[in-house]
């Protein structure tokens, strides 16, 4: 007889499994794809530097072998990442009370969508169509006149990376708790203000890098598409 059908506690071999899926799948959201986005915003930076700077920062890469196997590492990181969090999402409730920890749990699943959405859209015009149509990376004027003149491209990634700064400072929250580093209501508090830093710090350099390439933008002509 299985332990649904008589409603007692899943076996602990079941309850091990489950937290093992749990951990993996907060730690690929946390360090390989955290560690990898925090560079890259970080590296963005580099569009106060100009097109040469920026370029060899973001889009230039010694070895396309290399590239190419970082780029799938990547994918198959986000798909695991976002096949645990829907799978979660499906599974948990909030509680229903209007208490701060109901609103982080919904902004949590509401920033994962939209950076889906950005992800698809972003891999695809800054990553995929550049190379496979034009057979050259990204350029830094493209990129900075899309930001200087239209303004879907510049909302698109101020929202994205609002939603990344989030998604990712709360995950660290979670992850703190998930794996037990913080237990009392003290320690709580304090990693609800360390997360917040790193919300605040996130949001700052990619916002900075934005604006970097929005201000570079401003002399070139408008995109034609
Ligand atoms: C300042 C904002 C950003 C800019 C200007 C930017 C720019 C770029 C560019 C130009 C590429 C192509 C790199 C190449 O040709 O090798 C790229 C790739 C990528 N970006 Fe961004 N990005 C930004 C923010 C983000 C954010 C917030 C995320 C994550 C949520 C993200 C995730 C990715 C991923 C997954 C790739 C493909 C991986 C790869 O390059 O192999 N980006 N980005």
């Amino acid at each position: 007889m299985s332990a649904e059908a008589t409603s007692l506690p899943a076996a602990p071999a079941v309850m091990g499994r489950a937290h093992l899926r749990a951990a993996i799948g907060s730690f690929v959201g946390l360090v390989p794809l955290g560690i990898w986005t925090t560079v890259h915003l970080w590296n963005n930076l580099a569009a106060f530097g100009g097109a040469r700077q920026w370029e060899r920062s973001v889009t230039f890469h010694q070895n396309p072998l290399t590239d190419y196997a970082g780029f799938w590492a990547l994918a198959i990181f986000i798909v695991w990442h976002a096949f645990w969090g829907i799978r979660r999402t499906k599974r948990g409730q909030p509680n229903g009370y209007p208490y701060l920890g109901n609103a982080r749990w919904w902004l949590q699943r509401i920033t994962a969508i939209g950076l889906l959405l950005f992800l698809g859209a972003h891999i695809w015009l800054a990553k995929l169509h550049p190379r496979l149509v034009t057979q050259q990376a990204e350029s830094f004027n493209d990129l900075a006149a899309h930001m200087a003149h239209h303004a879907p491209t510049l909302i698109v990634y101020l929202l994205g990376i609002a939603a990344i700064a989030y998604h990712l400072g709360n995950g660290l929250w979670n992850f703190a708790f998930g794996f037990g580093i913080v237990t009392s209501q003290r320690g709580m508090k304090c990693a609800t203000w360390v997360t917040g830093l790193v919300v605040v710090a996130l949001l700052a350099v990619g916002w900075l890098a934005v604006f970097a390439l929005w201000h570079a933008g401003q002399p070139l002509p408008a995109p034609a598409d």
